[in-house]
């Protein structure tokens, strides 16, 4: 359940136009670590337009999740080079010490694990990425390391 109070905080920040719909949707984001329904609604009430508006914009920007995320985002790049070089046990790694499958979001909220595509750092093989930072060469065993600087 997301504060309503704080939707509607969010909402009362900017004029009434579909201007600022994106503007927003990125707060909401930004507050919640994702766009959530009852916003989404809100939204639609007070700015009248279409819901279907407002779902295409959630789904069409990569800024914008609709379904909750955690607070730091993980990504182990799953590029050839990488693959190669040992990111299928970084994989398995995380997901035994988190308690989470790949493309889901821990209980507690923390974190939200992705594989993705060759990140553009394969010097560094195998990358992994938390938020914006990026561990090359990263083992296995030393996960756990990267794990505690993330609250
Ligand atoms: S394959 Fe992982 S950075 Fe290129």
């Amino acid at each position: 359940m997301i504060d309503i109070n704080k939707v509607d905080e969010i909402i009362n920040r900017y004029e009434k136009s579909e201007e600022s719909l994106l503007a927003i949707l990125q707060d909401f984001q930004r507050e919640f670590f994702y766009v959530p329904e009852e916003g989404m609604k809100r939204l639609c009430e007070v700015m009248d337009v279409p819901e279907s508006k407002i779902y295409a914009m959630g789904t069409f920007y990569k800024a914008l999740s609709l379904s909750p995320r955690g607070r730091h985002t993980i990504k182990v790049c799953t590029g050839t080079a990488c693959h190669l070089k040992g990111a299928p046990q970084i994989i398995e790694t995380l997901e035994r010490e988190l308690k989470v499958k790949r493309e889901n979001t821990t209980e507690d909220g923390r974190f939200t694990l992705e594989c993705v595509n060759c990140v553009g750092a394969c010097a560094m093989a195998p990358v992994t990425v938390v938020d914006e930072d990026y561990y090359g060469q990263t083992r296995a065993s030393k996960v756990g390391d990267v794990l505690k600087k993330y609250e």
